[in-house]
């Protein structure tokens, strides 16, 4: 019999995609045009936002929303840290400061309750004594990690009370949406969930153009500013250059970036936006099955569902109860890839990494959910177009190497 290899992921692009994109080629308009401003009005349309911009990545458009809202040296931004690098290194790219914050324990989310916590330790001194005395914290940066959404409301509390923006890293978090109880209406991420609201479309994303990204936001202002920087600071004209209505002259109003998107991506972008529920409910299916075969696992920790969330489930991360297991996690996945399973980890925290605990002098018990969490992580393969037999071989090792390794 031939052994069965699940990827971690696999990219699931439909004719119709692949022909979209040969189209475009053939069009002879590479670059940002007609198919990035409609990619852009669906996404808005898609998310319940009025304004949306297209860009190269969604670290692309953290980075437009941190200069939009103004971020400055000598201010600070609190970023969990559990999450990617991009989080934190937007806040970099303005010379501000990362304020890093521990995790919940159930949802690997953003905890708010050390964010005060961590507001309060600045406050009096006590938190790091490489930080600069007189730091301003002016705005939060919450990710909804693997697609399961924060209590929008608790982190919207929290930062009015705060006097504090919120840009939303929705990276995973597309399609997503949360309501406070089962009798309100559900709101979408981006549905004015944030300032700003971030995604991303890199190629193992819930709905992918290779590389890309979009910040949407219902602020005219903010939205203008995005644009703007987004294609080196060009005048509105030179955008129009764009859509082969614009003159030759441009006018350079600030020293902005090269984040446009193309309109190859977009092509890709429309179509995978138009399946994107599909896709997703397919991806909740595949956790559903997780959920039932490896319920009554005793060595590892499931995700939680949640009847108030729409979860994108672009991950489906275990967590190893390492007091059960005679192994650790790193031979676990090493048993799983020889096993044919492909996966990964989300992530090794911020402040486990040299740069942020060089620079900023951050201790592993600052943060001690995720400094305990992070060793017992495994993200399973989930996507859309994984197969039954996939699926089934993922359960069957699952469960057979903690049957192998039981304490
Ligand atoms: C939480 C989070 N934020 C941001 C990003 C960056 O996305 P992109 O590669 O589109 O810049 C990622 C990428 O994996 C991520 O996981």
């Amino acid at each position: 019999m031939m052994k069965i290899q699940v990827p971690f992921f696999r990219a699931d692009l439909n004719a119709q995609e692949v022909e979209e994109v040969v189209a475009t080629l053939r069009s002879g308009w590479l670059t940002s045009g007609p198919k990035v401003r409609r990619f852009e009005q669906e996404f808005a349309a898609a998310v319940g936002a009025s304004y949306a911009v297209a860009v190269n990545s969604c670290t692309a458009a953290l980075h437009l929303a941190v200069e939009a809202l103004g971020l400055k040296p000598g201010q600070a931004v609190l970023v969990p840290t559990m999450t990617f690098a991009t989080t934190a290194e937007v806040v970099r790219y303005m010379g501000a400061i990362p304020i890093l914050v521990d995790c919940d324990p159930l949802t690997t989310n953003m905890e708010l309750e050390d964010a005060v916590r961590k507001l309060a330790q600045l406050k009096s001194g006590q938190l790091q004594d490489t930080l600069p005395e007189d730091l301003k914290v002016v705005g939060i940066i919450p990710v909804h990690v693997g697609g399961m959404m924060m209590n929008i409301e608790a982190v919207q509390s929290f930062s009015t009370t705060q006097g504090l923006w919120v840009i939303e890293d929705a990276a995973h978090a597309f399609p997503a949406a949360w309501r406070r109880t089962p009798e309100e209406p559900w709101q979408r991420c981006g549905e004015r969930t944030a300032a700003v609201s971030c995604f991303s479309f890199y190629a193992n994303k819930t709905i992918t153009t290779g590389e890309g990204g979009m910040a949407v936001t219902h602020d005219a202002e903010l939205a203008e500013r995005m644009r703007l920087m987004s294609l080196h600071g060009l005048s509105h004209d030179a955008w129009e250059r764009y859509s082969g209505g614009g003159s030759w002259d441009y006018k350079i109003i600030a020293p902005g970036y090269k984040y446009n998107l193309t309109d190859i991506a977009a092509s890709l972008g429309i179509h995978q936006l138009a399946r994107a529920e599909e896709m997703r409910q397919e991806r909740e299916g595949i956790a559903r099955r997780y959920l039932e075969a490896l319920g009554g696992v005793e060595e590892i920790e499931l995700p939680l569902e949640d009847v108030d969330r729409i979860h994108s489930w672009h991950l489906f991360p275990i967590k190893l109860r390492l007091e059960r297991l005679a192994i650790n996690r790193n031979v676990f996945i090493e048993e799983l890839k020889q096993a044919g399973v492909g996966c990964s980890v989300h992530w090794r925290p911020l402040h486990l990494h040299p740069y942020y605990r060089e620079t900023f002098g951050w201790r592993p018990e600052d943060f001690p959910v995720a400094t305990a969490m992070w060793e017992r992580l495994v993200s399973l393969p989930i996507f859309p177009g994984m197969r039954d037999n996939e699926i089934e071989h993922v359960i069957r090792t699952v469960k057979g190497l903690c049957a192998h390794h039981a304490r």
